[in-house]
């Protein structure tokens, strides 16, 4: 099997990996990163995202040996053994989570957006997390918590 270096979390990973091997296969079983979850596996549902070099992107389409060079971010790379990330908190407070197997993915898309954009527009929100489904909140918590996350990493009080 070919050897690479990925660099995730910005640390780097030396995996042995097959040929057509996914993102999601290598930091779910080898490096046991679970937070992206599997749900379609065709690139559709976003419960996967993870964040390279900067976009988020689905990592049960993306093959682990053509991210050589990258940066890749994963959920588990946003919180602290002390503190979880300020969109986290939001998703949380916000009561944008209720099943959360869409969470993880959904918070890599926020966060893919808020580190570009820091005060998004309703729309803007949405065409961020659009290819995300969430078969339970209706979205609507989801929006808040993105909009909350934003005001308090922008300084906002509340
Ligand atoms: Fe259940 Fe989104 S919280 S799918």
């Amino acid at each position: 099997m070919p050897q690479i270096v990925l660099n995730i979390n910005s640390e780097d990973y030396i995996l042995e990996v097959e040929g057509n091997e996914t993102l999601l296969t290598v930091l779910r079983e080898r490096l046991d990163l679970t937070g992206a979850k599997p749900g379609c596996l065709t690139g559709d549902c976003g419960a996967c995202k993870v964040i390279i070099d900067g976009k988020a992107e689905n990592s049960c389409v993306k093959i682990a040996k053509n991210l050589v060079g990258k940066k890749i971010e994963t959920i588990e790379g946003l919180s602290t053994p002390e503190r979880l990330h300020p969109i986290q908190e939001a998703f949380i407070e916000t009561g944008a989570v209720q099943c959360g197997y869409c969470t993880p993915g959904m918070i890599m898309s926020a966060k893919a957006l808020l580190d570009v954009d820091p005060n998004p527009n309703d729309e803007e929100i949405l065409a961020a997390i659009d290819g995300n489904i969430c078969r339970c909140t209706g979205y609507v918590k989801i929006v808040d918590a993105i909009k909350l996350a934003a005001h308090r990493m922008s300084g906002g009080d509340q």
